[in-house]
């Protein structure tokens, strides 16, 4: 039996299950994948146990994906640049191989919306763990991205970190330029508290495609309404993104890359 799990804590609001099953089942592949939840002290050794129990790979999600990273022996370019792991292989050779496909899943999601196209000006709301996770693949995608972020510091470390491998600058939240975005990505946590990043809603007015990596069932996260509010023609909350980055990882364990638009449509996530 294929033994898989998703690390987290806490870890019963987890979506992956479903999704990997849905994947599996798809590809007709027999999947054991289970929540587990992670001990803030002892995540090392849990994961250690889980691996010598038959574990042959995993999903990481919040807050471990740094401690993740440091136990890998092997890293992805993208999960190196990232410095946070999402995904884990256990290799033939018995070493664990750490990747990070939260950023492939925005793009591929993007894709799917039809919403990349190569040289657009990108606007990322937010400079923590999560923008730092979707960088080098949308920056490989020729994307221009401005950071805007309410601590500037942090933003320009990004910029720096990333700037050779495209167009990327960092801004505070207040010195936006007017000049249109293609899209605004907000990757702020502001809206786990039910707010809104404040940036001038004239710039989101000449944007026509505003997008969330959270997502909210069945009602529009703060920004998404936010956007709406301002006549944003066409936003869209972060599932696909969550449903593109599992497709990855299931990619990194057997090599083949999942179709997502059925479970897009299908499934009640
Ligand atoms: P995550 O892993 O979800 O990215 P994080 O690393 O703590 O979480 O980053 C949270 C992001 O939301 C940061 O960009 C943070 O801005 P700062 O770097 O200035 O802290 C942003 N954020 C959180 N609360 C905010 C607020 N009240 N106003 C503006 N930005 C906020």
């Amino acid at each position: 039996m294929n033994k898989y799990a998703v690390w987290g804590n806490p870890i019963a609001q987890s979506k992956s299950p479903e999704i990997q099953q849905h994947f599996a089942q798809q590809q007709n592949i027999t999947l054991d994948y289970q929540r587990m939840l992670g001990d803030e002290v002892r995540f090392e050794q849990q994961l250690a146990q889980f691996f010598a129990s038959g574990g042959q790979g995993c999903n990481i999600t919040a807050p471990f994906k740094e401690r993740a990273f440091r136990l890998a022996d092997l890293h992805s370019e993208r999960c190196l640049m990232a410095e946070a792991c999402n995904t884990l292989k256990k290799l033939p050779d018995g070493r664990l191989y750490a990747d990070n496909t939260d950023g492939a899943g925005l793009v591929t999601d993007l894709q799917r919306l039809g919403w990349l196209q190569p040289q657009q000006r990108i606007l990322i709301l937010g400079a923590g763990g999560a923008t730092k996770g979707v960088l080098l693949p949308l920056l490989q995608a020729q994307q221009q991205i401005t950071l805007a972020n309410r601590t500037l510091a942090k933003a320009q470390q990004l910029a720096d970190k990333f700037q050779s491998y495209g167009s990327i600058r960092a801004v505070e939240l207040d010195h936006i330029p007017v000049k249109p975005f293609d899209v605004i990505i907000n990757a702020t946590s502001l809206g786990l508290q039910g707010k809104v990043v404040e940036i001038k809603s004239k710039i989101m007015q000449k944007c026509g495609l505003a997008y969330d990596m959270q997502y909210a069932k069945g009602s529009d996260t703060p920004f998404i309404a936010w956007a709406k509010q301002c006549g944003t023609a066409q936003t869209t909350d972060g599932i696909g993104m969550l449903i593109g980055q599992a497709a990855h990882a299931f990619e990194v364990w057997f090599g083949v890359m999942p179709e997502v638009s059925t479970l897009l449509k299908n499934l009640n996530l």
